[in-house]
């Protein structure tokens, strides 16, 4: 958002519940600004859990289309080209030959927008070739999990001069916003503190699935020690105090418990013989 008031008005126009409503709705309203009957077309990249539900909020939006979509689990993009043709549109393009197939959607010349909701290593070079592709790019959260590929994403956004968004939907939930209203209405005076957390235990349907396997998200509590979701909890109280529109970050401090929560979970789940029991977590359990 340039300024301020631009962001209000998003914000106003803002009422659906997720971030990739929000984004087909951002893209759409622009679309219809410029010309009334454009259809917005927006390409898919990751068709699995996160990625077909924001589809499927997209298909249900007047002026959307998914002419492509992406994924290299047959059955996930094959359950997306299904959920496209459900929804009335023509069936969309598929690429799922390996881990470049990405880059053919990039290539087309028949998509204004993409969304990348893969795992995470993938989102910030995705991001990245799409703004390069001269397509408005979205990632799921979080877009980046290394400085470097900040970076390369704010370089990219400012060589290009191509739109980009990490799909934080919790600064956009209702409650969220009403407070972010009632904020800058003045009702609580000058905010000094905020407070926030995001209590999810995911541990045990999306780190691990249910009977104890590990997803793709496991390896990052192996690897690594952090709040692996920070903006769920941050992002709503970065708008309430104008972090990064009016006010700046300017340092962090985190620390965090043994992940002895971590252990007890396969313990008493699965017994003493779980093969998680005889992994080395990086992960604590209380990230503050
Ligand atoms: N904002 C939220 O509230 C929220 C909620 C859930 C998930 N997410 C995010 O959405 C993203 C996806 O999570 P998910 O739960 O859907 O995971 P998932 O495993 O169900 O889906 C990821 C998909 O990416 C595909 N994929 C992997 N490598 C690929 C590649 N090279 N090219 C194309 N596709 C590839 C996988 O086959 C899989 O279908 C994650 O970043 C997650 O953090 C956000």
């Amino acid at each position: 958002m340039p300024d301020r008031f631009a962001r209000r008005e998003f914000l106003k126009m803002t009422t659906a519940a997720t971030a990739g409503a929000a984004l087909a709705g951002t893209m759409a309203a622009r679309a219809a600004d410029e010309k009334a009957e454009k259809t917005v077309r927006i390409g898919i990249i990751g068709t699995g859990g996160r990625g077909h539900g924001l589809m499927g909020v997209m298909l249900s939006m007047k002026g959307v289309q998914v002419p492509a979509v992406c994924d290299i689990n047959p059955a996930a993009l094959q359950a997306a080209k299904d959920s496209v043709v459900k929804a009335g549109q023509p069936e969309p393009a598929a690429y799922g030959d390996g881990p470049d197939a990405y880059k053919k959607l990039l290539a087309r010349d028949d998509l204004d927008a993409v969304l990348t909701a893969t795992p995470w290593d993938l989102h910030a070079p995705i991001t990245v070739a799409a703004m390069k592709a001269g397509k408005y790019a979205a990632s799921e959260v979080p877009c980046a999990i290394t400085m470097q590929q900040c970076w390369d994403l704010v370089n990219t956004h400012e060589e290009t001069g191509v739109p980009c968004m990490m799909l934080e939907n919790w600064s956009y939930r209702r409650d969220n916003l009403a407070v972010l209203n009632m904020i800058r209405k003045g009702l609580f005076g000058r905010i000094v503190h905020c407070h926030c957390a995001h209590s999810h235990d995911c541990l045990d349907h999306w780190f691990y699935d249910k009977q104890g396997n590990k997803r793709w998200g496991g390896e990052y509590l192996i690897q690594r020690n952090c709040d692996q979701y920070p903006t769920h909890s941050l992002g709503p109280v970065l708008s309430w105090m104008d972090i990064n529109c009016g006010d700046t970050y300017d340092h962090i401090t985190s620390t965090a418990s043994d992940p002895i929560g971590i252990y007890e979970h396969f313990k008493r789940k699965f017994g003493p013989d779980h093969p998680a029991l005889k992994t080395q977590f990086k992960q604590g359990d209380i990230v503050t």
